[in-house]
């Protein structure tokens, strides 16, 4: 079994305060930093760029795990990966070849992830299975934070997961995720779970406990201790 990760979305923080945000999910036990852009054309919603991640970067060593939600994608990668990202994914349905991104990714030294909106299936990315670490299962519809889960996301990450078999490859699930339902994702076999809303409630002195309540309820559906 990969190892368990949660990774708190910047999405959710006080952007007028994102390098103490970046600081305090640290402390409070983020496995990983997940970055949300957005362009205004591949989803409605503009977010940061590579501009306000580099600034982030001083900020952690977390893995900073990349979410590009923008089309084409191919033009900023490397300005991505100079900004200090260490997993890149890209959406299916943000060009014509998502094989040559993903390649471009790997070639730049950087992990290299895909995703899928919920209405895309999982057999889009067969044939980029061998060039992929990360297979992100978006369980809203990208664009916005604080959505509500679509259950069919649960079938679709058991067969992210059987797809990617005995491969090296993390099985991320992304929008909605709460302590209630970190159980079922684990259980369908999601290994990585983004939470902006469900982290960054509260303010910065409840941040430990959101993200232990979401890590406890997945380790114990795994059968591990909390
Ligand atoms: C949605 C983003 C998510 C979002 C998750 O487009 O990709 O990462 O920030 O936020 P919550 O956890 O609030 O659904
Ligand atoms: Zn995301």
């Amino acid at each position: 079994m990969r190892p368990l990760l949660v990774a708190p979305s910047i999405l959710a923080a006080d952007f007028a305060r994102l390098s103490d945000e970046v600081r305090a999910v640290d402390a409070a036990g983020a496995d990983w930093i997940h970055l949300d852009v957005m362009d205004g054309h591949f989803v409605p919603n503009i977010s940061f760029g590579p501009g306000a991640i580099a600034a982030m970067r001083p900020h952690s060593k977390k893995t900073f795990d990349t979410h590009l939600m923008i089309a084409p994608c191919d033009p900023y990668l490397e300005a991505f990966a100079k900004a200090g990202c260490d997993i890149i994914t890209v959406h299916v349905e943000s060009g014509p070849h998502l094989h040559r991104s993903l390649q471009a990714i790997r070639a730049l030294g950087k992990r290299a992830g895909v995703t899928l909106n919920p209405g895309t299936p999982v057999e889009s990315i067969e044939n980029v299975i061998d060039l992929v670490d990360l297979v992100l299962v978006m369980s809203v519809n990208p664009g916005f934070g604080g959505q509500a889960f679509i259950p069919s996301a649960l079938e679709k990450i058991a067969r992210a997961r059987a797809l990617a078999g005995a491969r090296p490859i993390d099985i991320e699930v992304d929008g909605g995720i709460t302590p209630d339902n970190a159980a079922a994702v684990a259980r369908a076999g999601a290994n990585v779970l983004v939470a902006g809303s469900a982290v960054f409630k509260g303010g910065a002195g409840a941040y430990a406990k959101n993200i232990a309540a979401i890590r406890n309820a997945a380790a114990t559906a795994r059968g591990e201790a909390a």
